[in-house]
């Protein structure tokens, strides 16, 4: 990559940002289309945001990428913000246009984007089931309402956030508690783990005694398998961790600042799997 003095820059803020992949993901990216820009990761904390983003305008940057725990005060600082991203509550993308800045999210979609690439099965008519109503799991029942799945569970440990996610993004999720979970697991169910929970090492549901071979188990963090998926794939079920959702997020926000989709194969190529 030849830096020079009309590279334009594209951003991560965050708070942390060092462990992200996605500086080298985007610049595999930019790089392979011969685009003279530059991905760069900045911990930036929150009473810093604005002062940061005005900065970043006047350095002409591209646009950048939001992540924890700025996703939702990101918003304030906005001009424009898409319906989707709106209506979520959370911006993990910006465009910087003519001097605008442009919220939108990709999560939701980049979710979708990686079960098509793993299954590209439909989903129409299935038992969904989310484990946890957090930032994450919002982004993927938004999303995944326009699947039009036959019902859509969301299960989380506090089950009054489960009813306030549903309230606030619409849709016919039913709300309840993490303990349903084994009675909700039938063959050709699709559960979705979004807790904190999987980070931490730790299993939030309990497995029943005996498990349907054919439901899918998929997980929203990456690299060290989870108990969850662990557990999953121990009972025969199909599995998908968080890993295509990071790239298919990532290939959604190149396309709203290029207009290009990159090609998939290179960005997992970028991320060591091909
Ligand atoms: P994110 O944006 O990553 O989804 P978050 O908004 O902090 O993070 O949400 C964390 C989710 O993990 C919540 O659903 C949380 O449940 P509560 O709403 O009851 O707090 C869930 N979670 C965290 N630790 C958990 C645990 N040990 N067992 C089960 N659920 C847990």
């Amino acid at each position: 990559m030849l830096i020079g003095a009309r590279t334009r820059t594209v951003w991560l803020l965050g708070a942390p940002v060092v462990h992200s992949h996605s500086p080298r993901l985007h610049n595999a990216v930019y790089q392979h289309y011969g685009w003279d820009w530059v991905y760069l990761a900045a911990e930036v904390q929150q009473a810093d945001l604005g002062l940061t983003l005005a900065g970043l305008k006047r350095l002409g940057f591209v646009g950048a990428n939001i992540t924890v725990p700025h996703k939702q005060v990101i918003l304030e600082h906005l001009d424009e913000i898409t319906p989707g991203a709106l209506a979520l509550g959370a911006v993990n993308t910006v465009a910087h246009r003519e001097g605008r800045l442009i919220g939108h999210n990709t999560d939701g979609q980049g979710w979708l984007d990686s079960w098509d690439h793993h299954f590209g099965e439909n989903l129409e008519g299935r038992r969904v089931v989310l484990l946890g109503a957090g930032g994450a799991a919002r982004a993927v029942y938004q999303a995944l309402l326009a699947r039009r799945p036959g019902e859509i569970w969301v299960l989380n440990r506090t089950v009054e956030r489960a009813e306030q996610m549903v309230k606030d993004l619409g849709g016919a999720g039913r709300p309840g508690a993490l303990q349903s979970f084994a009675s909700l697991l039938v063959p050709g169910a699709v559960v979705i783990q979004t807790t904190s929970a999987g980070l931490r090492g730790e299993l939030p549901v309990e497995f029943p005694p005996s498990c349907p071979v054919d439901w899918v188990g998929c997980e929203l963090s990456y690299g060290k398998p989870t108990p969850f998926l662990t557990e999953a794939a121990a009972t025969g079920a199909r599995t998908m961790d968080g890993l295509g959702m990071l790239i298919y997020q990532a290939g959604r926000a190149i396309e709203v600042w290029s207009g290009i989709r990159p090609e998939p194969e290179l960005m997992w190529k970028a991320e060591g799997q091909s």
